[in-house]
């Protein structure tokens, strides 16, 4: 079944990612000549991620283009840069591919204008380790001050551990970093690999740490202070697309930029997550519809209407005024849907 596609959008999860065909020459990786890891499980009872998360992954309807282009990136072992407006699903892509291929707990890094290329990597605490050596003299024990007990790997840095198969990496909002980090990023990208300095310098006395990885309490063993990745991570970069990032970087990403859904998509999507649209469920969709015409509305706000206006009690007079107060544009659009320039954080207006 090496089939396209590897990720179909389907609702049933399934190993179809054993089927992968190998990499393109050029983006072949060998995990630095280790046995690769198997991927850690995600808890049998999901009592570790969050309902949100959950319910994210399992109601996720993609686009027919959404479907092409996450292959294209598996493929081609490539990160996937995704682009829409607020509430276009670009998050979620991330969590219903990770369900839908069995790729485990998706590794997740919100990123900030403060964010580094070295928190994403790992964090290393070197004052947490004097304490602990000073500690461990001052009560005569062996040791406490080990360098793998103050270092935890970071989510990129978790995500290019040579596991078996990809782990899914969600760069979420990529458009708020310093703008550097989109490059800083892409280099480590391209390269499948990074060092860490403070493991190199005492790879002589010490070839083997096992350090911590993020997201869980497990350790994982890195030799000779150098990371390398096996499968290539499937890393969905999220951006709103106001920001215009350089061409080394876009030319080393996928790029899937979500649109407005059209009402055959809503529908499915509320479908999705509430059951079949009934018939002031279809109203609202039409509403969402026209509205979107003229400002920026995001799906959830379309969700949230729905479910609230179907609860009991609600008279029709105050069940259209909830639905209008509860779908308020997130910015104005000017004239021909093109977003006027200054006015993105205007809140509520009609
Ligand atoms: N294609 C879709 N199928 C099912 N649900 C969707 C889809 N697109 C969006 N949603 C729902 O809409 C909500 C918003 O989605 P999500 O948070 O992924 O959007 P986003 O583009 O990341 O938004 P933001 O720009 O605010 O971060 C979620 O509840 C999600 O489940
Ligand atoms: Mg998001």
């Amino acid at each position: 079944m090496s089939q396209w596609p590897v990720y179909t959008g389907a609702a049933e999860p399934h190993d179809g990612i054993d089927a992968l065909p190998p990499p393109p020459p050029w983006r072949a990786f060998d995990g630095g000549g280790d046995s690769p890891l198997d991927l850690p499980a995600e808890p049998a009872d999901g009592s570790a991620a969050s309902p949100d998360r959950t319910h994210r992954a399992h109601t996720y309807r993609p686009t027919e283009q959404a479907v092409q282009l996450v292959n294209a990136a598996l493929y081609l072992r490539r990160p996937l840069l995704v682009t829409g407006p607020p509430g276009s699903g670009k998050s979620s892509l991330a969590y219903a591919v990770a369900r839908e291929l069995r790729l485990g707990p998706v590794l997740r890094w919100n990123i900030t204008s403060r964010s580094t290329l070295a928190d994403g990597l790992y964090q290393y605490d070197p004052l947490s380790r004097l304490y602990a050596a000073g500690r461990a003299a001052a009560q005569d024990l062996p040791s406490g001050g080990e360098l793998q007990d103050h270092l935890r790997l970071g989510p990129l840095g978790t995500s290019l551990l040579p596991y078996r198969r990809p782990r899914v990496l969600l760069i979420d909002e990529i458009d708020k970093s310093d703008l550097d980090l989109p490059n800083d990023l892409l280099n480590v990208l391209e390269e499948g690999q990074y060092e860490i300095p403070e493991l190199l310098r005492a790879a002589r006395t010490t070839p083997e740490a096992h350090v911590m990885v993020d997201g869980s309490d497990e350790r994982t063993p890195v030799r000779g202070g150098r990371v390398r990745c096996h499968a290539f991570p499937f890393v969905v970069l999220t951006s709103n697309g106001e920001r215009e990032f350089p061409p080394a970087f876009l030319r080393r990403c996928v790029t899937l930029r979500l649109r407005r859904s059209d009402e055959e998509h809503l529908e499915a999507i509320v479908r999705a997550h509430l059951g079949e649209p009934d018939a002031y469920a279809r109203t609202l969709i039409a509403r969402f519809l026209e509205r979107g015409n003229s400002g920026e509305l995001a799906t959830d706000q379309l969700l949230n209407a729905i479910y609230l206006t179907g609860a009991a009690g609600l008279s029709a007079g105050s069940r259209d005024e909830l639905a209008e107060q509860l779908m308020p544009y997130l910015s104005r659009l000017a004239g021909g849907g093109e977003r006027a320039a200054g006015d993105a954080q205007e809140p509520d207006a009609f």
